[in-house]
């Protein structure tokens, strides 16, 4: 596998997206206890951007998650780190790099709600609607994309390719 010859996304491409997503969320998040919940390691990038455009209070926490795929598909999502901050009564938002199945962001709902909070909102980078295999939705989302695989800016393949600046697509060989 390798990169693409050009970005798919500049960064300075993505930052305009992330401005649009940060002038969103400060104007829906004014005047309530907000905890942004930065799901590592691909959405660090993108969640240090963001959290720098808010023009509003906000709190922030990680999560890690971790999603068993492969032959039973029905995803099991390990929490390697989970949420620190008190959640109960809080509006959580997850910001994550990408959603692809939905199991991920699904599992991480779950866990939230557990929790108690006041609201919770699902804050994506991108998304890749055409990949689901449950149904979920993002509230907040930077780029729609096609099934097509994407590096860069955090995100990354077999751990490469996250301090990128730009996002590319993995392409096959030759
Ligand atoms: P699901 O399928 O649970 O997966 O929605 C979400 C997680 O899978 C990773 N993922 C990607 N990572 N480029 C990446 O670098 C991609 O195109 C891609 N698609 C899915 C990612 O970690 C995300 O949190
Ligand atoms: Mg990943």
């Amino acid at each position: 596998m390798k990169l693409s010859s050009s970005p798919l996304y500049t960064a300075s491409q993505i930052q305009g997206r992330v401005e649009v997503l940060a002038e969103k969320l400060s104007r829906d998040y004014a005047g309530r206890e907000t905890i942004a919940l930065i799901v590592l390691t691909g959405a660090l990038h993108f969640g240090s951007d963001l959290l720098r455009k808010m023009t509003v209070p906000v709190s922030i926490d990680f999560i890690r998650a971790k999603s068993y795929k492969g032959a039973a598909s029905t995803g099991r999502v390990e929490f390697l780190v989970p949420p620190s901050l008190p959640l109960e009564g809080k509006h959580v938002v997850i910001i994550e790099d990408i959603l692809d199945t939905g199991l991920t962001a699904s599992a991480i709902v779950d866990r939230i709600r557990a929790e108690d909070p006041a609201s919770v909102a699902i804050c994506s980078l991108f998304d890749k609607p055409k990949c689901r295999k449950i149904e979920l939705s993002g509230d907040y989302i930077g780029i729609e994309l096609e099934r097509q695989f994407v590096v860069g800016y955090g995100m990354d393949y077999e751990e490469r390719y996250r301090e990128l600046p730009d996002v590319y697509v993995l392409v096959d060989e030759e």
